[in-house]
């Protein structure tokens, strides 16, 4: 099929969605319910409604714009993304999966293609931790992987409830409508930059993801005892930070020794109690983020943290209390969504590879309503999470350009 994708347009959409951000260019800061999160919702809206799209909400945000097929009756295909950003991000990680999804559905319009099934271009509430703590609370909830028991106890640091800060945003309803029923899309295949260096080292313009890793996510509190920092001496301290330290190195070593390439483990934040200077820390919090292809091999690394933690525990005379907060299963794409993006690469000459994605997104969860798949694109240096990430429009279009041939494949119809 002949297919244009409109690269100047969608660029300057891109553009335009970044400046809805809490913190000036190019930083991008879009956290769930927050402002710009709020502002940047109508933005997009109002493109999928120019679009023709019919768009819906849930009870949380979770948005989806149809293009209605000439079969509405048929389970659609799903396509989508997310908007928010993690602090200090840049303007690509997801949102080439929003608003690429839907300058793939304009080209198909552009083309007269008519879709038999519908196409629905969805945006998860939220795919970063940043305000609950876990990863997708979007497609969390909507997988019913995240129970609505679970979801109404959901708090952000500053203790402000799920529910009150979606009805804040001006999302109500109950929660329990949240959750798809399984089979809900025939098919769900996510655009996405890759976040990795592999697709620019190998000059490839198209990764076919076969895999996704996973998360297992730890709270860890560790309670020690405070004190002067001059007058008490070493041998009589109980040092909450050291305790943590020891433990973040035992991590390392335990995921280097029982896991394999694919298993990365990190302690990404540490709050000690009651930072100062001259006081001997009484209470440390830290988080550990683990993740692996194969859950039977993070979840024997997460075994093993547990023992360390226990043993350290006894020999610095602290207390460690771990509280396991997710730990969700890989995911294996669609092998009828493999050879759908394979086939779309080969029909518009486009260069590609097959990869494993190790960072998460939607269409993990997604994967407990239907068959999944992702297409991934390079971007420089493998950057993200930071404002100078970066792909170019060309690489940008040649995602959106595999993505529409991909959907129109999996839709079946014609012109
Ligand atoms: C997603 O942002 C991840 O941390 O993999
Ligand atoms: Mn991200
Ligand atoms: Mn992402």
């Amino acid at each position: 099929m002949k297919l244009n994708i409109d690269q100047r347009l969608l660029q300057s959409e891109i553009d335009a969605l970044a400046g809805y951000s809490s913190e000036p260019p190019p930083v991008v800061t879009r956290v769930v319910y927050s402002r710009a999160d709020r502002e940047a919702r109508v933005y997009v809206k109002g493109l999928f409604a120019d679009a023709g799209l019919e768009v819906r909400e849930d009870a949380v945000g979770n948005t989806f714009a149809r293009w209605v097929g000439s079969d509405p009756e048929l389970a659609p295909i799903g396509t989508g993304s997310h908007i928010d950003a993690i602090p200090n991000a840049g303007k690509y990680d997801g949102v080439v999966g929003v608003l690429g999804g839907l300058e793939a559905i304009r080209a198909l319009q552009r083309g007269g293609f008519r879709p038999r099934r519908s196409i629905e271009l969805l945006l998860f509430t939220a795919e970063e931790p940043t305000r609950f703590g876990i990863g997708c609370p979007g497609s969390r909830m909507l997988s019913g992987v995240l129970t609505v028991e679970a979801a109404g106890k959901l708090r952000d640091a500053e203790g402000e409830s799920l529910d009150g800060l979606r009805a804040a945003a001006g999302f109500c309803g109950e929660l329990s409508g949240v959750a798809l029923p399984r089979g809900y899309f025939e098919y769900f295949v996510e655009l996405h930059i890759e976040q990795g260096p592999l697709l620019e080292r190998e000059g490839l313009s198209i990764g076919i993801v076969q895999s996704i890793a996973a998360p297992a996510g730890l709270n860890v509190l560790i309670e020690g005892e405070g004190g002067h920092a001059g007058t008490v001496l070493m041998p009589d301290r109980k040092d909450a930070f050291l305790a943590g330290a020891e433990l973040a190195l035992a991590i390392e070593g335990l995921t280097l020794e029982l896991g394999g390439l694919d298993t990365v483990a990190t302690v990404g934040t540490c709050n000690v109690f009651p930072g100062a200077v001259n006081s001997i820390p009484s209470r440390v919090q830290m988080s550990l983020d683990l993740r692996d292809t194969d859950g039977a091999r993070r979840d024997r690394v997460l075994d093993a943290v547990g023992v360390a933690a226990k043993e350290i525990a006894v020999r610095r005379r602290v207390a460690i209390a771990t509280e396991l907060l997710n730990a969700d299963a890989p995911a294996s794409c669609d092998p009828n969504i493999i050879e759908a993006v394979r086939a779309a690469c080969e029909a518009h000459g486009v260069t590609y590879r097959e990869m494993v994605s190790r960072a998460y997104h939607g269409s993990l969860f997604m994967d407990q309503v239907c068959p999944m798949g992702m297409i991934f694109i390079p971007c420089r240096g493998g950057v993200s999470h930071r404002p100078d990430e970066y792909s170019s429009p060309e690489q940008i279009a040649a995602g959106a350009l595999v993505l529409a041939e991909t959907l129109a494949r999996l839709a079946g119809g014609g012109e």
